[in-house]
């Protein structure tokens, strides 16, 4: 099969370009085979390409060369190994998150994959799949309520977007962040948000957020930049923070005054959903109903970014994600295969 072979680390992950490797086979520890119809690249994989995501970490990490690329994706079950146990069968659409996904094939774990439900399309899935974050963020951390006011930084980026989305289903006014006046114009032509601001160096964004809400602050802020004092400043008095990413820090964080908290008697949560859904298990499947049911019923919509089609343009959409051109996700098909699936 084709797929993104990383033998050595790369530094422009814009290079990569497909080479045949073996076809995966299921077996009892990865017991199904899924075809791949999409596949959707995110910050992570340029940070796995380049050696510096922490699961590359020689020590600790489980992400060495040889491997292939890639997270999240959308298919059909292929085969499956007498081992397995579940409910999936040849033929059904699924969607899941494993290493290889950017491939013809991939072999997965049992809990690595999900059904698609029957309204939603692959692509939509492929999509929506790292961003269940998103609802949880929103619905169970910061405990959103019709008509608060909530702050979105990082807005453009998937996890961003999915919060803008889930929390304007909800009824709340969303203020969304953006990097550049040119993505602020695109992001308030498509994604239905209440008002857009562009981040600067010189903190104009604070003065425009708090004149978006009359001098009163924001209920919410959901921090997927690494913004925590900003956020601070754009609260309302009571108002909370949940951090979520540090996607503009480069690597350096914050130091926060804490008398700045006390001031505005403000709340401030960090959320790790990954490490939530390995210790609570019933809370995940929670989280997952919830999100599934908003999908399901048209309330949340995934935004699509261009359009690539095939394994060749991988390198493309992880050059355009780096170059941050990229707003909502992009979402690359790799075969067409609802003709294969048991619809
Ligand atoms: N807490 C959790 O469980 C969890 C789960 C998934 C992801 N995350 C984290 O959440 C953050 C967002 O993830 P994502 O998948 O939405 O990423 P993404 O699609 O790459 O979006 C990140 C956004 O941040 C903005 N940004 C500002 N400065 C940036 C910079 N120097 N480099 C890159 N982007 C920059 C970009 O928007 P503009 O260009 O418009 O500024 C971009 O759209 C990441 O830090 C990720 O690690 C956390």
């Amino acid at each position: 099969m084709k797929a993104i072979l990383i033998q050595d680390y790369v530094a422009d992950p814009s290079s990569l370009i497909p080479s045949e490797v073996p076809t995966p086979r299921p077996h009892a520890d990865r017991p199904l085979l899924v075809r791949i119809s999409h596949c959707s690249p995110q910050h992570a994989d340029i940070l796995h390409a380049q050696g510096k995501h922490q699961n590359n970490n020689p020590k600790r990490g489980w992400c060495h060369p040889p491997f292939i690329l890639g997270y999240d994706f959308a298919g059909v079950v292929d085969s499956i190994s007498p081992s397995y146990t579940g409910n999936l069968r040849i033929g059904d659409r699924v969607f899941g998150a494993s290493i290889g996904a950017f491939a013809e094939y991939v072999a997965v774990k049992a809990e690595a994959v999900r059904k698609v439900p029957p309204r939603l399309s692959s692509e939509a899935a492929c999509a929506m799949e790292g961003q269940a974050v998103s609802y949880a963020a929103v619905v169970k951390v910061a405990k959103v309520l019709p008509g608060d006011t909530v702050l979105v930084s990082g807005a453009s980026g998937g996890l961003g977007s999915a919060c803008c989305t889930v929390a304007k289903a909800l009824g709340a006014k969303v203020i969304a962040l953006a990097g550049d006046e040119g993505k602020a114009k695109m992001m308030r032509r498509d994604m239905g948000v209440n008002a857009v601001v562009v981040v600067d160096e010189g903190g104009k964004l604070v003065d425009e957020v708090m004149g978006l809400t009359k001098g009163r602050g924001v209920d919410v802020v959901l921090d997927n930049t690494g913004m925590v004092n900003d956020a601070i400043r754009c609260l309302a008095y009571v108002g909370r923070i949940v951090v979520l990413g540090f996607a503009a820090r480069k690597g350096v964080m914050e130091s926060v005054k804490m008398n700045k908290l006390l001031l505005k008697s403000a709340t401030v949560t960090g959320y790790r959903f990954g490490e939530g859904g390995r210790r609570d298990p019933e809370v995940l499947e929670e989280i997952w109903k919830g999100y599934l049911e908003m999908m399901e019923s048209g309330k949340l919509k995934a935004m699509l970014y261009g359009k690539y089609e095939g394994l060749e343009n991988i390198g493309k959409a992880l050059g355009d994600l780096a170059a941050r051109k990229v707003y909502g996700k992009v979402v690359v098909k790799v075969a067409d295969l609802e003709d294969k699936a048991k619809l």
